[in-house]
């Protein structure tokens, strides 16, 4: 964790859950009440289909709600895509951006996500960006270099402790039940850390930088223990309600 900045855990569900996956939703807001909330901010981004309700669902609790993925453009002829705004429309106020399924299954690039957050920030949405190398990348040795390249590219400038979190999402490790150990995770955070800071100063000391890949209840506390990780972004762990909340309980620090 870095001092001073408080974490957050965000849940992706990715395109999961149909409506009697609301009752694990009703779960987590109730979960994520006080005080809990003030030692930890929690997020749910379920599939489009539940936004709506989840937000109303989350209404008058701590939990936040955002979206998997936005359109660039604000509206128009783009059929089956959502902008930014109709996700503010559904009362969100976070959208993942750059997932690394969205980079691999529909071919996104850096310069789609950097057009992605700013349209995020234009509906006054945070938008969460997801970096992260590959198995291939990692071996070699390359992924400081990727996630350079990946943060230079997919981050507009103006990006802020408010508006951005950064989520450093090892492509290898997601659903993998694979993780780099500590140490490497503790190395990879204080790099971005340390691009961030040069290329936003006193922002980039704040912005929240998450670990996300197989976060787990069992590895969440090693995790959450490494210096500049400020939170996690998790896929599967995010489905039950309990697996979710005791990884929030880790990051609470309670
Ligand atoms: P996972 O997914 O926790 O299931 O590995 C993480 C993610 O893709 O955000």
């Amino acid at each position: 964790m870095t001092p001073d900045i408080k974490p957050l855990v965000a849940g992706n569900w990715k395109m999961n859950g149909q409506r009697e996956q609301l009752d694990q939703l009703a779960l987590i807001a109730r979960g994520a009440s006080n005080p809990i909330s003030e030692k930890v901010d929690i997020v749910v981004c379920p599939p489009t289909t539940l936004l709506y309700v989840a937000t109303t669902f989350s209404e008058d609790t701590p939990l936040g709600v955002g979206a998997q993925d936005c359109h660039a453009q604000a509206g128009g002829a783009h059929t089956g895509d959502i902008s930014a705004e109709m996700i503010k429309d559904c009362m969100a106020q976070y959208c993942i951006v750059g997932h690394s399924e969205r980079r691999t299954d529909h071919g996104e690039s850096d310069s789609d996500v950097y057009q992605k957050t700013l349209a995020c920030w234009r509906a006054g949405l945070t938008a969460i960006i997801c970096i992260g190398e590959t198995e291939a990348e990692y071996d070699a040795g390359q992924a400081e270099a990727v996630l350079a390249r990946q943060l230079q590219h997919s981050i507009p400038d103006g990006a802020n402790e408010r508006n951005t979190i950064i989520a450093y999402e090892p492509v290898w490790a997601i659903g993998t039940g694979k993780t780099p150990s500590p140490e490497d995770v503790g190395n990879i955070h204080q790099f971005l850390r340390d691009a961030v800071v040069e290329r936003f100063q006193g922002p980039g000391e704040r912005m929240r930088i998450l670990y996300g890949g197989s976060v787990k209840p069992a590895n969440a506390a090693e995790m959450m223990k490494v210096s500049n990780v400020d939170g996690a972004l998790v896929g599967g762990a995010s489905l039950k309600a309990d697996d979710f909340l005791a990884i929030c309980a880790v990051y609470s620090g309670m």
